[in-house]
């Protein structure tokens, strides 16, 4: 079988053509442009070529710089700080949760979007008392342009029912970033930083009783530690933005999809749907036990 990309099938660790295809589709391939795979790195050993391109990247060149002395504090100096592309300054002006979805619609500052068929906003009751933050949409939400709407979202919805929750009545579900990273991967720095403007308004504007964050990642987000899940989880957090009148308190979750590969903690998971379930009643914290 002849495949685009110049990838021969035996790489890609599997030899069924229907996951391979899935495989390519995922990275963003979706057109085969011939029959014939081209081997373009070998194309572009012929001596005459690669003399051509190294005259033409000479002459390209730029002129050395004059030497300048870089003191050794600006050499070594921190990363310039992460852009939002213009979040902020359009999360500020929005007013009530529609606009907020409108505002994200309208949004290109997230280098994501450019890949995802959708956006992928919120589900379930904007009024409701708890609201779940995840990671980011998946292929299945790409497609229906809903979080959590996948295998892992089928587990989280008996999750919340294990604990008399539900999207259609009394949960709410977003995630950090609002577009399918490409092949599945992690949303990077920039593309959370892009998005994170809308989530903070996002959690003012629904303003919950409790927030519960959906896998390290969130987690990590926006409770801005750089831990693990395993540390992070089974414990209360107070989650403060300026525009909340108080504190939320918030706990994170094992993320389904994680629990759907280590089902043997799903027992700390149970314990921390309880712990979240007690608090919604405004019982005593019972901070569960590890
Ligand atoms: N995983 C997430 O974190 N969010 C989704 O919406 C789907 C899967």
């Amino acid at each position: 079988m002849t495949l685009p990309g110049d990838v021969p099938s035996s790489h890609v660790l599997t030899s069924d053509p229907a996951t391979l295809l899935r495989w390519y589709l995922d990275a963003g391939v979706d057109e085969a442009i011939g029959d014939q795979a081209v081997d373009r790195f070998t194309a572009l050993r012929t001596p005459q070529l690669a003399s051509r391109l190294a005259a033409e990247s000479e002459a390209a060149a730029p002129p050395p710089a004059p030497r300048t002395h870089v003191p050794a504090r600006a050499a070594s100096a921190a990363p310039a700080p992460l852009s939002d592309g213009g979040a902020a300054h359009a999360a500020q002006g929005v007013r009530t949760v529609d606009e907020l979805k409108a505002a994200v619609e309208a949004y290109t500052g997230c280098g994501l979007k450019q890949f995802a068929s959708r956006t992928v906003f919120a589900d379930g009751n904007p009024r409701a008392r708890v609201m779940f933050i995840g990671e980011a949409p998946g292929a299945d939400e790409d497609r229906q342009g809903l979080p959590f709407v996948g295998v892992s979202g089928k587990l989280l919805d008996r999750m919340l029912a294990s604990v008399g929750l539900s999207r259609a009545d009394n949960a709410y579900i977003t995630n950090v970033v609002f577009w399918r990273p490409p092949g599945n991967r992690a949303p990077n720095d920039e593309e959370i930083a892009s998005c994170l403007p809308f989530v903070t308004r996002h959690i003012e504007l629904v303003d919950p009783a409790v927030l519960v964050f959906v896998g390290g990642l969130a987690a990590k987000t926006l409770l801005a530690k750089p831990v693990g899940i395993t540390k992070l989880r089974g414990r209360w957090y107070d989650y403060e933005t300026p525009g909340l009148a108080r504190p939320v308190p918030a706990m994170a979750l094992f993320h389904p999809a994680y629990l759907l590969r280590s089902p043997q903690q799903k027992r700390y998971a149970w314990r921390d749907l309880l712990a979240i379930k007690q608090k919604l009643r405004g019982g005593p914290d019972a901070p569960p036990e590890d």
